[in-house]
């Protein structure tokens, strides 16, 4: 695959994921086409045959794993992470609200998305909708309307002269997107609107009811490139979505010689403790299956590791001292490792001279980032599955602006640097001294 082809199908994965349901389904799909078999936690699998498989959970988080010839406890596993999910609005379970002949969603706040710029945007609406299709019985599907349906509007200069210098946001009475203008007795309840969406997406649903709905608002404006040399991709959801694409499009289509397994976890924008999320139970319970007899998952997860990938913060031009000056990750340089000595990052020295080294094979700089002393340091999934499961973790993450904005940018170069180095990863060979170096 050529760069540009691989940024215009990034492009495409992200503006076709609003949710974290719909970018299980756009990873399943691509897995699907590569080979890889459905498994489901329903069924009695274990100890799987050397192949490609992949396993979701409540729709919104997803496992997939190659299984090569050689033992496990021998080779250890080459292991991937990501987050699914975005900060976003999520629709209230009443769903409209009517004043001032003004239709409205109710909206609660999901994660800490930066909310100034979802004000004066188009937005869209998808997510996943519980139906009843006849008497006991229900069923769930994804819907996306792919198109503006509503927007919040920002109150005018003249309205509040202080705008541009003192502006707050109150989450329950400003944020509330306009939907429509009528009458509170003629306006079209939540349901009709739904169930027509559905039909419409699902032609042969023969749906009664809507009865539940995990429906999120979303920027329906695509991912671009700007620049004047195209320096940058902006778009929503390249916190986390960039990773994922770049971890689901090397171990569907790397040559890995390794088992590989990557873990996409939904939830991690609000703590992870789900029973998808990556402090749940998903990965224990898949590692447990793919390997029962405990010696010998002990003697895997020894020798393995994870390459945890999710956005850093590049330097902001206008922001320098907002950052700590001898680490400053740019744009386009590459992938920076994250470090902290409090562990909100688990990398080690072991971990981050592996991934430096496995980038130097694939000709790929990297960067480092460290939060400045005096200000707090996020966190992402690496630390959680580090403590769940023993294994050794780098985090690792393409430099971003504007990171939990509606919008972020990136250097458009960074996504294909990352996974080349990924491809990297898939193709170590399991007898090298840099893999084995990881058990040390
Ligand atoms: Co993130």
């Amino acid at each position: 695959m050529t760069q540009a082809d691989f940024t215009n199908k990034l492009l495409e994965f992200i503006q076709d994921s609003p949710t974290s349901f719909h970018t299980v389904q756009n990873s399943q799909q691509l897995l699907q086409k590569n080979g890889f078999t459905e498994l489901h936690d329903t069924d009695p699998w274990e100890k799987p045959a050397p192949g490609s498989y992949y396993i979701k959970r409540n729709e919104s988080s997803l496992i997939a794993f190659v299984i090569a010839d050689s033992p496990l406890q021998t080779t250890g596993l080459r292991i991937l992470g990501a987050h699914t999910d975005s900060p976003s609005l999520k629709v209230k379970p009443t769903a409209l609200q009517h004043a001032h002949s003004a239709t409205q969603l109710n909206v609660e706040v999901y994660g800490g998305p930066l909310l100034h710029p979802w004000f004066d945007r188009e937005l869209s609406l998808a997510g996943r909708v519980t139906v009843q299709t006849k008497i006991y019985e229900i069923q769930n599907f994804l819907i996306n309307f792919k198109k503006p349906v509503a927007i919040i509007p920002n109150l005018a200069i003249h309205l509040d002269r202080e705008a541009n210098t003192s502006k707050s946001i109150n989450k329950q009475t400003e944020l509330a997107p306009l939907v429509m203008i009528s009458e509170k007795d003629t306006a079209p309840d939540f349901s009709t609107t739904i169930l027509a969406q559905l039909k419409k997406e699902h032609p042969k649903t023969n749906a009664l009811t809507l009865i539940g709905h995990e429906l999120f608002l979303y920027d329906a404006t695509p991912p671009a490139k700007t620049g004047f040399h195209e320096d940058f991709i902006t778009g929503p959801r390249l916190d986390n979505l960039l990773s994922c694409y770049c971890i689901i499009q090397s171990l569907a289509t790397a040559k890995t010689s390794c088992s590989t397994l990557a873990v996409l976890s939904d939830h991690e924008e609000v703590g992870s403790v789900t029973s998808s999320g990556a402090q749940g139970p998903f990965l224990q319970s898949v590692l447990e299956r793919i390997l029962p007899d405990t010696a010998s998952r002990y003697q895997c997860l020894a020798k393995s590791m994870l390459i945890s990938a999710d956005n850093a913060h590049a330097l902001h031009p206008n922001y320098p001292d907002k950052y700590d000056e001898n680490h400053l990750p740019i744009c386009n340089k590459g992938p920076a490792i994250k470090h902290n000595a409090n562990q909100r990052y688990a990398t080690n020295s072991i971990t981050a001279a592996f991934f430096r080294v496995l980038a130097g094979l694939a000709d790929v700089p990297t960067q480092d980032f460290v939060m400045r002393n005096d200000m707090a340091c996020g966190s992402t999934i690496g630390p959680l599955v580090a403590a769940e499961t023993g294994i050794k973790v780098v985090d690792v993450g393409i430099p971003s602006l504007a990171m939990h904005s509606i919008r972020e940018t990136v250097g458009s170069l960074d996504p294909w640097l990352l996974y080349k180095v990924l491809i990297e990863y898939g193709a170590l060979p399991a007898d090298s001294n840099l893999w084995k170096g990881i058990a040390g």
